[in-house]
């Protein structure tokens, strides 16, 4: 078991299978269980599949253009149309934060981050493959418009779900010397 955590790894390229529904359950049950002070639940999950990850590429397309007076290229057309179809699952990930709550907002967004960790550990768990992306567009208001994501609410991130395009094809994980990171404290 230990050893799902251990060799987990972000994988760019995805392709399809993406989980099942049923797996997809389990995965969530296991998003979840994160540890959560004051038990705010503040993790959220849209799904996105099949051509409704074309509908989120011109979503951010549009959002992208918005930003900028000069006309996209095509190119750079091209580039925000393809974004979400990088794996045939998306999984969108907001955090409902409570501001002014004795759960401080920080304890409240760490929460999400656990619930996400164990989201992308079970995922791995079940013989899939993902990778927490963010960029621009999770900070862009009219992309939280479009998903129904209300104002006060943050995306935490888009999680690209499918199955590895080169099965075997493991990044060597770098290993680091523990007093880099930990020390005793006397
Ligand atoms: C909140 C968050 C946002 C991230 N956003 C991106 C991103 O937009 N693009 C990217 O290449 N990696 C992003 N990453 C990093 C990758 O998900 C991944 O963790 C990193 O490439 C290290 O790979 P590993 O998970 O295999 O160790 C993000 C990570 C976190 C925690």
């Amino acid at each position: 078991m230990l050893n799902f955590i251990l060799e987990r790894q972000s994988v760019p390229l995805l392709t399809e299978p993406a989980p099942s529904q049923a797996i997809l359950h389990t995965i969530f049950c296991a998003a979840d269980r994160a540890p959560d002070h004051g038990l705010l639940k503040p993790w959220h999950f849209l799904v996105i599949e099949g051509s409704a990850r074309e509908k989120l590429g011109r979503i951010f397309l549009s959002a992208a253009q918005s930003l900028t007076s000069i006309p996209l290229t095509p190119e750079q057309q091209a580039k925000w149309l393809a974004m979400p179809l990088r794996a045939p699952m998306v999984i969108v990930v907001s955090a409902r934060l409570i501001p002014n709550h004795k759960i401080p907002e920080v304890e409240q967004l760490l929460a999400v981050g656990a619930s996400v960790q164990n989201l992308l550990l079970a995922t791995h768990v079940c013989g899939y493959a993902a990778m927490w992306r963010t960029g621009e567009m999770a900070y862009n208001e009219k992309v939280k418009v479009e998903l129904n994501i209300a104002p006060q609410d943050a995306i935490a991130g888009f999680i690209y779900i499918g199955s590895p395009v080169k099965s075997g094809s493991h990044k060597k994980i770098l290993e680091r010397s523990m007093s880099e990171f930990v020390k005793e404290w006397k």
